[in-house]
C-alpha cells in the first residue's frame, strides 16, 4: 500500500513527526524560516496531508496548488490564516490545536501582566546597564494586582483559564463574550458585562478573542480613552484586534498605564514607536511556547493528519460538516 505523503511547513517538536513517520512519508521545510509563498505553493503539490503554521495562508490559491489533499492541519489554535468556507466548499477537512495550549497561553498573559505592571523588563535593563545607584523609596513604583479588577475580553478556553488563575490575587472578574460562561460565573463570581462597562471598570484587561472581521481593531483610540488611566492592556490573542499605532499614542499620552503584548498587527514587525516605550512589554508571539503545549500541538496535528488521510473525522476538525455530506 502507498504511504500517504505529508508535508510540514516548519519543523515542529519530534513527537508528532515520529507519529506521522510510522505510517507516512514525511517531508519538512528544511529552512529555519517560513517558506516564501512560491516555495509553499510548489511544496504542497501532490501531498495527501499538510501541516501548516499561522504564517501560512490557506486560501483558494493554496487549495488549488494542493489539489487532491485529504486534509490540512494547522499547528495553532487560531485559524484566521485559513479560509474555512473555501475548504468546506471543496470538501477539504481543516483542523486546529485547541485545549493543549490553554494553560501555557494564560500563563503568558499573566507573565506579561506582572512584567508590565511591576516594571520588570524596564528595571532589568537598568540593572544590566550597571545604572542602579542602590535602593531608593521612589524607584520603579508600579501598579498593584491583588484586589484589582480583571476584565476578560473573550471568555472561551484561554480567557477562562486566565480568569481562574486570578484566584490567588482576590480579583473581582468581569468578562464580555457573545456567550454566557455560567461555569466561570459559578466558580469565580465572574460578572458578564457590556464591553464599554468592562473598559471603564477594569484595572487589567486581557484579550482572548479570535481574529474575525468584527474583532479587528476592537481596541483603538476611542476604547483606550474609555479605560482607566491606571489600567493595563494584555494581548495574547491576535495582533490586529488592537490598532497598534493608536495604542502607541495612548501609551505615550498616558491614556492607559501600560500594555503587555505577545502579538502584533503586522507580525513580525512592530509599528514605529512601540519599542521605544518603557510602559510596554513585548514578547515574540510565544504564548504557546511551553514544553507541554508545543508537544501537545505536535501530537494533535499528527493525530488530525492521520485521521484525515484515513478519511475519518479529525479529532479537532474545524469543518466537521464535510463528513455529513
Ligand atoms: C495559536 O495557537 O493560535 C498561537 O497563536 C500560536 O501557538
Amino acid at each position: 500500500m502507498n504511504r500517504p505523503k505529508i508535508y510540514i511547513t516548519r519543523l515542529i517538536p519530534q513527537f508528532g513527526i515520529d507519529l506521522l513517520k510510522a505510517t507516512c512519508d514525511v517531508e519538512i521545510n528544511p529552512h529555519d524560516r517560513p517558506l516564501t509563498r512560491q516555495e509553499l505553493l510548489a511544496q504542497i503539490k501532490g501531498r495527501d496531508g499538510i501541516v501548516t503554521m499561522l504564517t501560512d495562508k490557506v486560501d483558494a490559491e493554496f487549495l488549488d496548488a494542493a489539489a487532491g489533499v485529504k486534509g490540512v492541519a494547522n499547528f495553532a489554535v487560531g485559524f484566521d490564516n485559513m479560509d474555512v468556507k473555501e475548504a468546506t466548499k471543496r470538501g477539504v477537512p481543516l483542523s486546529n490545536t485547541p485545549g493543549v495550549l490553554t494553560n501555557a497561553t494564560a500563563e503568558m498573559a499573566w507573565a506579561l501582566l506582572f512584567a508590565v505592571c511591576r516594571r520588570v523588563v524596564e528595571s532589568d535593563g537598568v540593572m544590566r546597564a550597571g545604572q542602579w545607584p542602590g535602593w531608593a523609596p521612589l524607584q520603579f513604583i508600579g501598579g498593584d494586582v491583588t484586589g484589582k479588577t480583571l476584565g476578560i475580553v473573550g471568555a472561551g478556553r484561554i480567557g477562562a483559564a486566565m480568569a481562574r488563575k486570578s484566584r490567588g490575587f482576590d480579583m473581582p472578574v468581569l468578562y464580555c463574550d457573545a456567550d454566557q460562561n455560567e461555569k466561570l460565573e459559578q466558580e469565580l463570581d465572574a460578572k458578564k458585562v457590556e464591553f464599554e462597562e468592562l473598559l471603564a471598570a477594569s484595572d487589567f484587561i486581557s484579550v482572548h478573542v479570535p481574529l474575525l472581521p468584527e474583532t479587528r481593531h476592537l481596541f483603538g483610540a476611542k476604547q483606550f480613552k474609555m479605560m482607566k488611566k491606571t489600567a493595563y492592556l494584555i494581548n495574547t490573542s491576535r495582533g490586529p484586534v488592537i490598532n497598534e499605532a493608536e495604542l502607541v499614542d495612548a501609551l505615550k499620552n498616558g491614556d492607559i498605564a501600560g500594555a503587555g503584548l505577545d502579538v502584533y498587527e503586522f507580525e513580525p514587525k512592530m509599528v514605529d514607536g512601540l519599542k521605544d516605550l518603557n510602559n510596554v512589554v513585548v514578547a515574540p508571539h510565544t504564548g504557546s511556547a511551553s514544553v507541554s503545549a508545543r508537544e501537545g500541538m505536535s501530537r494533535l496535528v499528527a493525530e488530525n493528519i492521520l485521521a484525515m488521510v484515513a478519511g475519518t473525522p479529525a479529532p479537532t476538525c474545524l469543518n466537521p460538516e464535510i463528513y455529513k455530506k
